[in-house]
């Protein structure tokens, strides 16, 4: 099959697109989070295919993506009127929001689970294409399964080129790390995979938030079965330390002078302030920093969570085109945003993330 890209399609193309999907063909939609491999989600044999061409565990079940709240009656036994404050709060945006369904949706997007997972992207692209399809869009992140999700189209091709009927190429995703997703009480929701829609903003809606205690404590089933997955993971065993700039810089240095004359190439994730604390150690001990073998990801500053959210897979993707096999990153507070961003560079890390000191020492292992 060969795979057609449409940038930033015009008005003929969404409708195409919209048709295809409707006719049971799977195309990579933009959102604002990470691109989406999408099929008719209401066509079970569509829905069956994205699970071949991510190579995805059948139980792990997908979202349905809506171009509006007005898409959801039918798709579930009822609105409570928290989900409805969420949805008229935080649509269209970066919530899935899952609630017990309908008959109308097949038991493949669900994976047997009696509740569907809905969520309408801040992207007017998308949104359009749901619309020109008329029916909602299955769409888990369009990476195969296990690998870093796709921020770019570029990225999307790494993994699927040639399994796919087309892709939208919309440019690269503004949030960069996937939605919060929630399970809907009557008066109280429950956070089963942190994103950009924090614990704080979600309290200024609902009365209590909790969250699933199996991602806070690593311990049982979790409710969202995507989490127990391995994940995120790029090519390279990659490290992740957490602490103050001089810590983070002074440890990586010293994995650096470890490991750089054995593994080649390697990768660094880094902060603007951790960079320039590398360069000065470079140039005291007079040595070059910028080897040809050396990919150095610099995404900006470290008061800025949301960069390194936006950074991060296209980094992890980066660093697999070059063929790199050893990732050395710096972690983030766990506030905000940076929780989400945590929980997946754990993952990608393998949970080799180290909390270390102002001297660079290990001070426990955070897995
Ligand atoms: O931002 C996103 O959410 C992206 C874009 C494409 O929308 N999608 C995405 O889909 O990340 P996926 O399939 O990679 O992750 C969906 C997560 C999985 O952890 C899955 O287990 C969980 O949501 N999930 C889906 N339906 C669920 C349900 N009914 N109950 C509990 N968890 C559910
Ligand atoms: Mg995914």
């Amino acid at each position: 099959m060969k795979t057609q890209i449409y940038t930033k399609p015009n008005e003929s193309e969404i409708l195409l697109l919209g048709t295809l999907l409707r006719e049971g063909q799977l195309v990579a939609i933009p959102t604002e989070t990470v691109y989406g491999l999408g099929a008719n989600g209401l066509d079970d044999k569509a829905v069956k295919s994205i699970y071949e061409a991510k190579g995805r565990p059948a139980d792990n079940p997908l979202i349905l993506h809506v171009s509006g709240i007005e898409d959801v009656p039918t798709l579930v036994k009822a609105i409570t009127p928290t989900a409805q404050k969420l949805m008229e709060t935080f649509w269209p945006g970066p919530l899935t929001i899952t609630l017990e369904k309908s008959d109308t949706v097949p038991m493949q997007v669900t994976g047997g689970l009696s509740r569907v997972a809905l969520r309408c992207p801040d992207n007017e692209t998308c949104r359009k294409i749901i619309k020109a399809a008329g029916v909602p869009i299955a769409a888990p992140s369009a990476n195969r399964s296990g690998r870093p999700s796709p921020t770019t189209a570029m990225a999307v091709m790494d993994d699927l080129d040639g399994r796919i009927a087309a892709i939208a190429d919309d440019g690269p995703c503004r949030v960069g790390i996937e939605s919060t997703v929630v399970e809907c009480g009557d008066n109280e929701v429950t956070i089963l995979r942190p994103g950009e829609i924090t614990e704080e903003m979600l309290l200024q809606v609902v009365a209590e938030v909790k969250w699933d205690s199996a991602i806070t404590t690593g311990e049982g089933r979790p409710k969202a079965p995507g989490m127990k997955y391995r994940h995120y993971a790029p090519d390279g065993a990659m490290a992740t330390y957490v602490g103050s700039v001089d810590g983070v810089a002074t440890r990586i240095w010293k994995e650096y002078l470890q490991q750089y004359k054995h593994t080649t190439p390697m990768g660094m994730l880094i902060s603007h302030e951790v960079y320039l604390q590398l360069q000065q150690k470079a140039a005291e001990s007079k040595m070059e920093l910028s080897e040809d073998t050396l990919h150095i990801v610099d995404f900006g500053t470290r008061e800025n969570l949301d960069n390194l959210a936006g950074a991060l897979y296209e980094t992890l993707h980066q660093f697999n085109r070059y063929k790199v096999t050893s990732i050395l990153a710096e972690g983030t507070e766990p506030r905000g945003v940076g929780i989400a961003v945590m929980n997946r560079m754990r993952k990608a890390s393998s949970n080799n993330v180290f909390n270390v000191n102002i001297e660079g020492d290990i001070l426990e292992n955070k897995g």
